[in-house]
């Protein structure tokens, strides 16, 4: 039998295209509300002996877990064999110490809820800092799909002489990635956080790359003040206006008129949250992943 695709939280046409890819079925699922705020989840698809998997946009999280946990029970004791989840975006990796005395370390309980609710993890390049793989954290099989091939690809299709920047050091292995593959030079630069929108970045040494375009590239956009205080040092350098590429388009709040607004000549980011910014389509790097979680 085909494998059943269950879309969650509005993230359907990624979930078709995967669909589509792995030659399954799209099924469906009633979310509602009780009265009282509390979750109704519904199985609207017969998943008898079927591998399931939940495709589900997991940025905001906090009100989407509930629905989560119920509907991939209710899909294991309705005769599910196994349940996998795609979430493309992978939230609460930030977290990953306790930055302050008595902060929750959010990053691992949010870990062991999933652990303890699907039977396999398919992501795209989850913030990894402090941990270095995800199974340090998650218990189920899992896989991360890299987006690095696709930035690659999309910055040597449509950027003349690309200068790409990281905005910090852990981002270098992974900024140095993307650089290859798009045949570019790239700076890292240094980075302190000391509030939510509070950051400071270090001024990057551009004088030998005047002619060429900076590609700000970053694994998550949120609050685009990092973007925002390295294109505020490159204009001061007389740069060109830069090309701002994330994969995670998470852009809380106004961030994307920001960052717009400071001098990002474009803002392109991945489909992994749906975003108007999206311009990489990460569907059949995902399909790919799947196949193998499936076999
Ligand atoms: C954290 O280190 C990430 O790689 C990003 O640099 C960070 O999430 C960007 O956040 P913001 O857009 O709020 O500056």
């Amino acid at each position: 039998m085909k494998p059943l695709i269950l879309p969650l939280f509005g993230h359907d046409a990624l979930a078709a295209s995967i669909a589509s890819g792995l030659d399954a079925e799209m099924g469906s699922v009633s979310l509602r509300h009780f009265p009282d705020g509390e979750s109704h989840v519904r199985l609207d698809s017969n998943v008898v002996q079927r591998e399931v998997i939940a495709v589900a946009n997991l940025h905001d999280p906090d009100a989407k877990l509930a629905p989560l946990l119920f509907a991939a029970d209710a899909a294991r004791e309705l005769g599910a064999n196994r349940v996998g989840l795609i979430a493309p975006y992978l939230p609460y990796m930030r977290q990953d110490t306790r930055f302050a005395p008595g902060e929750a370390i959010s990053s691992r309980s949010f870990a062991r809820v999933l652990s303890g609710t699907v039977d396999w993890l398919l992501t795209i390049d989850p913030h990894l800092h402090r941990f270095n793989a995800l199974d340090e954290l998650y218990t189920r099989p899992n896989r991360v799909v890299h987006a690095a091939p696709l930035l690659s690809a999309w910055i040597a299709a449509n950027v003349a002489s690309p200068l790409l920047i990281g905005p910090d050091a852990e981002s270098r292995q992974w900024v140095a990635e993307v650089a290859a593959g798009a045949g570019a030079p790239f700076l890292v630069l240094d980075k302190v956080r000391h509030g939510d929108r509070d950051v400071a970045v270090s001024v990057p040494e551009v004088a030998q790359w005047r002619g060429h375009t900076p590609v700000l590239v970053d694994d998550i956009i949120s609050t685009g003040r990092t973007m925002i205080e390295t294109i505020d040092h490159l204009r001061a350098a007389g740069m060109k206006a830069p090309v701002c590429l994330g994969v995670h388009a998470v852009f809380a709040g106004d961030a994307h008129a920001a960052l717009m607004a400071a001098g990002a000549a474009a803002v392109l980011s991945c489909n992994s949250i749906p975003h108007a910014s999206n311009r990489l389509d990460v569907s059949a790097s995902l399909v790919q992943a799947a196949r193998a979680m499936l076999a």
